[in-house]
Formats: C-alpha cells, structure tokens, sequence
C-alpha cells in the first residue's frame, strides 16, 4: 500500500496580506486589502474608495509579521515544519503595479524572509497573486478586465522569479482563483481581480473576461518560470468545495454538476490547457468575449505542474422549480443546508470524507500531483490565565482531514505533495477581517478592534501537530 512520501512537505499557510502589516514599510503601496475593513461573523466587510480615515484596516497592521518573523520562524521550527507557504505581496515589489523598475526594499524583504525560512530548513512555497493586487490597478486600469494588467503581472512574476529561483522551488499563480465564479457578490469579485461593477455592466460576462486573462498571465508565467528555472514546480491553487446532490433527482444531479462545472472549469483551463466544450458553448451564446487564437496557444503551452488547493468544506445544491434549460448555477440561490454534516460557527459545513472525495475528483480528471495548500477550523478560541488555548475541536477537525487524506494516497493511489493547515498562525481572515475566527496551532493576543500585546502562544494544537510530522502522519 503507498505510503505518504518521505518527503512530504508538512507545512502551514498563509498570505502576505493577511499576517505581514507594515503596510507602507520598505516603500510598500497600497493593495486591494488595504481597502477593506474589518466586518463581522455575518457582517461583509465593506470596500472604502481608497484608505480613509476613522476606519478600521485590520491587514494595516495584521499581526506584524513583518517585524516579527525571525522570533516567529523559531516557532515554526520548534512545530517541525518542512514548508512555509506565503504569498509576496505584489505591491511591496511593485508598489503600483505598473512601475518600470521592481522597489529593491521590498525584493529583499523576501531574500530576507527566505533566508532565514532555509537556514531553519523550512522550505518556502509561494502564491504570487493571494487577494493583495495593486489598488491602483484597480483604480487606473479597472482591475483584471484590461488586457494591459497581463503585462503588469508577468512583469511581476518574472522579476520574482529571476530573483528567487534557487530559493524557491513550488510556486502557484492565483489563490483560489475560482472564487469569483461567485460573481454576484462583491467580494470574490475584488479580491480576485480588482472588480467594481459599474452601473449596467453585466457582472458575469466582466467576471468572464477577467478570469480568461488571468489564466493566459498565469499561463505566460508558468512558461516563463520553467524558462529561468527548469526545476520549478508551478501550479494552480482553486477553491475546492465538491458540489453534492441535495436528493437523486435526476435534476439535482445535474445541478450539482452544472455547478461543480462552473466552479472548477478555471482548473480544467489551467491544467488541460483548454476551455472546456461546455463553457465555449455558454460563452459563444451569452457573451463577446476578447478570447484571441494566440491567447488560445498560450492557454496551451503554459500548463500547470500540479494542483494545489484548499479544502475547508462542501457545499449541496437544489434544482429550481423551473430551471432554465442552462441550469445556470446561482452560488448562494441554489445551495441548501447537508442535513448529514455538522457546521462551524460561520456556517462552513464539516466534512472531512469530502476532503476525499475531492482528492479522488481532481486524480480522476487531471492525473497531476495534488497539494493541499489550505485546510483548517475557524474557531473563537479562549486564552486561559495561564496562556493556554486548549482547542480539541481543532485537533478533532483537523485529525479527521489528515485521516481521509492518508485514505486517498494509500487506498486511491493520489499522489500528494504535501499539507499546509490554513492560518496556522492566528491572522486577519480574508472573508470577514477578524482576529476572532482563529484557526491557528499559535495564539496571537490580538482582537477584532486591533487590542492586544501581538504576544504568540502555543495552543493544544501545536504539540499534537509536531508529533503528527515528526511521525509523518503516522500518530495523529
Ligand atoms: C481561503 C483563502 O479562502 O480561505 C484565505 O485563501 C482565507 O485567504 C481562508 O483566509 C479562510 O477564510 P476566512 O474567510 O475564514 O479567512
């Protein structure tokens, strides 16, 4: 029976944005988060224009990770492990996006960051594009609807690449690229590509543009990358939440594939190389889309090495009474409660089996190595007089994913690269900007209104986890 690989990379995750701060050190601009403030469990966050006063920012500040890291990497030495993934925040290399020259401070910000991760044998794995892009991309160019943004990002990915290539071997283009399927909320739209939808535009066919020059720059940058660097690993990173059935009617059934498809053909682009036939049907009935032949080739020639992605949860969906013949899925409309799993206190529903499920899905479909680039518990955690966090619901979430994860490489056969938990060290969750939702193996004395000492301390979690590498999986 295959066993985890010897060198399976356990790690922990996280992005830039979300633990670094020193938003205007070293020369930094102001990024797509830094317009955010904090929201609350079923309170959105809201997009300012531009940073206001009076407001709060939580990723301002975050957890001061950039002052911190060298304290904080002995921390993650000391939890064993093997891989950091993190992002490089776009606009501390190019704090406007479109810059001729790349800011040096903020280049050797990450060789310093780097340096220190290897020199305590901890590997970085890094996202290039983790819900931070240039606000004035945004404000100057639309976000990822211009062509033109294609260029600013290979420019990006290039100097970033020459600079890092014998730091850093894995490498993924866009975090969960695939969030913006849910183009009917602002958020997705945002994060992932610097969308404001304008009065009257059609929100679906601008998410479709967007997304199709993002998959030609995160095509673009895979050629590149294997051109500086042969070695490289390059890869996508999507969402991955499986779609189920609410019952067996044959229409549910097929809602649920609808679904699965519009949520994961950025994967199918991305590792085939090219549009599924269902969406070109869709497209070519729908929308005028700037899709050029080249574009096309290039779609071709830039393939992804592996697959990485995140898995917290899934998601079950209904028919309509009277569909339309597309079955068009409608992300928050068609989902409904799975009465046969438990939910988090945000409502995430948990399902480790899916974990699996998922596992078996993206094997089956693209034969590639998987790497599961986030996973983890949102939880409020509390901090005991004598600096303990004894989060058992953690451990259990977290123990019943690893579970299903071994079942999928021994009994299915998947070829994982390795696991690195989300947020492993408490940060600002992207969706709602707390500090409160925590799914970290460390404490960070830190509150929704910014308050706290920034002090780290190890919860239950982190000694259960560094047996779990140091037994490789083996001792959960
Ligand atoms: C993923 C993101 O969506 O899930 C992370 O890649 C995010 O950036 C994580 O933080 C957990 O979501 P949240 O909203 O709880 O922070």
């Amino acid at each position: 029976m295959a066993k985890l690989r010897k060198d399976f990379l356990w790690g922990g995750a996280v992005a830039a944005h979300q633990l670094e701060g020193g938003w205007q050190a070293g020369g930094k601009g102001v990024s797509v988060a830094d317009v955010m403030t904090v929201g609350a469990n079923g309170v959105q966050r809201r997009i300012t224009d531009g940073v206001q006063p009076g407001e709060n920012y939580p990723n301002h500040d975050a957890i001061d990770f950039y002052h911190h890291y060298k304290e904080d990497i002995q921390l993650f030495k000391e939890l064993g492990l093997k891989c950091f993934r993190t992002s490089i925040a776009w606009t501390r290399i190019y704090p406007n996006g479109d810059e001729d020259q790349p800011n040096e401070a903020g280049l050797q910000f990450y060789d310093d960051l780097f340096d220190e991760l290897l020199k305590n044998g901890i590997q970085p794995v890094i996202t290039l594009s983790h819900f931070e892009m240039p606000y004035h991309l945004v404000t100057e160019y639309g976000g990822w609807r211009n062509r033109k943004v294609i260029d600013f990002f290979v420019k990006f990915a290039t100097t970033v690449f020459k600079r890092y290539k014998d730091k850093v071997k894995y490498w993924m283009t866009f975090n969960e690229i695939n969030n913006q399927a849910d183009y009917r909320g602002t958020f997705a739209l945002f994060t992932n590509s610097g969308l404001q939808i304008k009065p009257g535009e059609d929100a679906e066919a601008v998410m479709y543009q967007a997304a199709h020059y993002e998959c030609v720059a995160s095509a673009l940058a895979v050629q590149i990358g294997h051109e500086i660097n042969p070695a490289f690993q390059i890869g996508a990173m999507i969402a991955m939440v499986p779609i189920y059935p609410a019952s067996p009617d044959p229409r549910d059934v097929f809602k649920a594939e609808r679904a699965m498809q519009s949520r994961y053909w950025f994967a199918d682009v991305q590792a085939n190389g090219r549009y599924p036939r269902w969406l070109r049907s869709y497209q070519a009935r729908k929308f005028d889309l700037d899709i050029t032949l080249a574009d096309l080739d290039v779609l071709k020639a830039g393939t992804v090495d592996y697959i990485g992605f995140s898995y917290y949860m899934s998601f079950a969906v209904k028919a309509k009474a009277n569909e339309p013949a597309d079955f068009a899925y409608e992300e928050a409309a068609d989902q409904v409660e799975n009465l046969t799993v438990q939910r988090s206190e945000w409502g995430w529903q948990i399902d480790p089996v899916g974990l699996r499920y998922a596992m078996n899905w993206f094997n089956d479909r693209y034969d590639l190595a998987l790497f599961i680039v986030e996973n983890g518990f949102g939880a409020v955690d509390q901090l005991t007089a004598d600096h303990q966090v004894h989060d058992d619901y953690r451990i259990a979430y977290l123990k019943a994913h690893i579970e299903q994860m071994k079942l999928a490489v021994e009994y299915d056969g998947v070829d994982l690269i390795g696991y690195t938990p989300w947020g492993f060290i408490d940060l600002v969750s992207a969706g709602t900007g707390q500090m409160d939702k925590r799914y970290g193996m460390i404490y960070v004395d830190k509150n929704d209104a910014g308050e706290g000492t920034l002090k780290r301390y190890k919860k239950d979690s982190f000694a259960w986890y560094r047996q779990v590498i140091q037994s490789n999986g083996d001792q959960l």
